[in-house]
């Protein structure tokens, strides 16, 4: 199925994937990871679903890589597992959650850093402020507090990658300001189909084109009240 949305995996990376879909199901409810308990119906919509930013992100061994709003580890150790060499931060702000993806990344061999905090207080943290080549987010918030999250967190020149689905192009729409304020230009909404149910997704690229102003991101919460709009 990953090859449907463009992903080629071994025989060793898609067995590791299918270990990480079984340790989620496996705590779900203790840790409250996720409602979809079928392993099929996980498989597209949760893992298949992560790795379809890869095609679009394109990170390459030895650039780093930040999930923000990991939860139990989606998409980061998916992508951890999927590309070799590439240094995988998942931030969360839920200390169960974060505690999970640390088991699995250390029970999957995934040498993925996970941090339990908020985006926020990271986007003003010189150890990873602008230290990112790429940021990643999937289901976290809409996209003008998304970007306030995540961009901050890019080095300039690098990339955004949100996992969204087919409102996208309203939700870009909407983030027109947040764009300018923090130094973002959207270069491509790609359009998908998940392979079996056919659902709809959008994968959003945006380009960090110069330094993030000082100011952002403001403090924890504040972007989620104040959206830039
Ligand atoms: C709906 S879950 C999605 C989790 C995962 N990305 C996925 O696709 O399965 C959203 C997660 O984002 C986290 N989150 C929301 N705002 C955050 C912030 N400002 N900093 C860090 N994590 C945040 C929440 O705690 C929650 O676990």
């Amino acid at each position: 199925m990953a090859a449907a949305v463009g992903v080629a995996l071994d025989g060793a990376r898609a067995a590791a994937l299918l270990a990480l879909r079984d340790l989620i199901l496996h705590e779900r409810r203790t840790a409250g990871l996720t409602a979809v308990a079928d392993p099929s119906e996980f498989l597209e919509k949760h893992l298949v679903d992560s790795l379809s930013c890869i095609p679009v992100a394109a990170p390459q061994a030895g650039e780093a890589l930040v999930d923000v709003g990991s939860g139990a580890g989606l998409p980061g150790l998916a992508v951890g597992v999927a590309c070799p060499g590439v240094a995988v931060t998942c931030v969360e702000a839920v200390q169960r959650k974060a505690a999970f993806a640390t088991r699995a990344a250390a029970a999957l061999g995934v040498p993925a850093r996970v941090v339990h905090a908020r985006a926020e207080d990271l986007g003003q943290d010189p150890e990873y402020r602008e230290r990112f080549d790429v940021a990643v987010a999937r289901a976290v918030a809409p996209m003008p507090v998304l970007l306030e999250l995540t961009l901050p967190l890019c080095r300039p020149g690098g990339r955004f990658v949100a996992l969204k689905g087919p409102r996208a192009d309203a939700e870009v729409e909407a983030a027109r300001r947040a764009l300018e304020v923090l130094g973002g230009e959207v270069e491509e909404v790609r359009r998908l189909r998940l392979p079996r149910s056919g659902a709809e997704r959008r994968l959003v690229l945006v380009r960090k084109v110069r330094p993030g102003p000082e100011g952002f991101p403001r403090r924890a919460g504040v972007p989620e009240r104040r959206p830039l709009s």
